[in-house]
Parts: C-alpha cells; sequence; structure tokens
C-alpha cells in the first residue's frame, strides 16, 4: 500500500515521458520522404549525355553550332520557336514544307519519338527515340544553340 502511493505520487511529480514514436511510424515517414522526392523534379537535364546523343544519333544528318550549315539533313541552330521546312539552302520535302508545325519542346519530343506522325511523309528516315530522359537531355542541348 506504502509502495502503491509512493509511485502515483512521483508519477505525479515527474513530467510524463514523451512517447517514443510506435513501431512502423518511421517506415511511414520514410514512404512520406520517398513521395517527396517523387514529387520533385527528378532528372536536372544532363548537357553532357545531350551532346553523346547528338553525336550518336542526329550528327550523320544534321549540324549545330556556329559553323553549322545544311547537310543531309537541315541545320539545327535556334530551334525553338522556328517554323518547320523553314531554313536557307536546305530542300525539304514538301511534307515539311507545308507541315505549318512551330518546333518547340512538344512538337521537337513528339517528332523524335516519331517523325512521320508528326510530319506524314517526311524524309527524315529515323526510328525514333522512346526514352524520354534521353530526349530531355538532347532537347537541353539542342536549346544551347538558340
Ligand atoms: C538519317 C539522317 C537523319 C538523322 C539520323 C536525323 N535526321 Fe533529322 N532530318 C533529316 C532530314 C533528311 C530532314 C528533312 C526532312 C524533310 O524535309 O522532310 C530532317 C529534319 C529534321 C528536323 C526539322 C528541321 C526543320 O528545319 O524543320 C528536325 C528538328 C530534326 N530533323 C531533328 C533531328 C534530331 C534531333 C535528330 C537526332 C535525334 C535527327 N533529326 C536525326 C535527316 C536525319
Amino acid at each position: 500500500m506504502k509502495q502503491v502511493l509512493l509511485s502515483s505520487a512521483i508519477n505525479r511529480l515527474s513530467p510524463r515521458p514523451t512517447p517514443l514514436p510506435q513501431a512502423g511510424e518511421g517506415s511511414k515517414i520514410a514512404v512520406l520522404l520517398a513521395l517527396v522526392a517523387l514529387a520533385l523534379p527528378t532528372h536536372a537535364a544532363d548537357l553532357a549525355a545531350g551532346r553523346d546523343i547528338f553525336a550518336t544519333r542526329c550528327a550523320s544528318c544534321h549540324q549545330v553550332g556556329p559553323s553549322a550549315r545544311a547537310a543531309f539533313g537541315p541545320q539545327l541552330n535556334a530551334l525553338n520557336g522556328r517554323r518547320a521546312g523553314d531554313t536557307a539552302g536546305y530542300r525539304y520535302s514538301d511534307a515539311m514544307k507545308t507541315s505549318k508545325v512551330v518546333w518547340n519542346d512538344d512538337t521537337l519530343r513528339a517528332f523524335l519519338q516519331s517523325p512521320g506522325k508528326v510530319v506524314p511523309g517526311t524524309r527524315m528516315r529515323f526510328w525514333g527515340m522512346s526514352n524520354a530522359r534521353q530526349i530531355d537531355d538532347l532537347l537541353a542541348y539542342l536549346r544551347t544553340f538558340q
């Protein structure tokens, strides 16, 4: 009896211990953090990767940079806002010339995924790229020639 009284007195005097997180709380936090990480932009475009992609997949037909000229394909400087089929010194297909497409990130992304869907009848023979990250890197690289 004495014992019980004593311990209840101690209980009243001492501040309540803060409860430890329950089991499972930590993993809930981990899940939340993972969700936040997913919601943030996960990928900053990689210019070096874009340059490599251009070199291996585009440069056989296209040039960029100060001395870029029409080659097998038209030069690709200042693409953003450029009308399709509009550079001097390159003979485009009628399909490209009359397509009324204006190049921007959306139209370029769609064209690179499937050229013939955006400009049916284009002479650009290209199987298309499906990797969104590669396309982002490539477009970021092309923007440096804006
Ligand atoms: C096998 C050669 C070839 C390859 C490889 C190639 N292209 Fe082309 N590209 C062309 C030709 C040819 C045209 C002109 C098409 C036409 O007139 O219909 C063209 C047109 C374009 C146009 C339209 C330009 C304008 O002035 O309207 C863009 C943009 C373009 N290519 C981007 C690319 C990119 C980016 C790559 C690399 C991922 C690439 N191409 C790979 C041959 C190629």
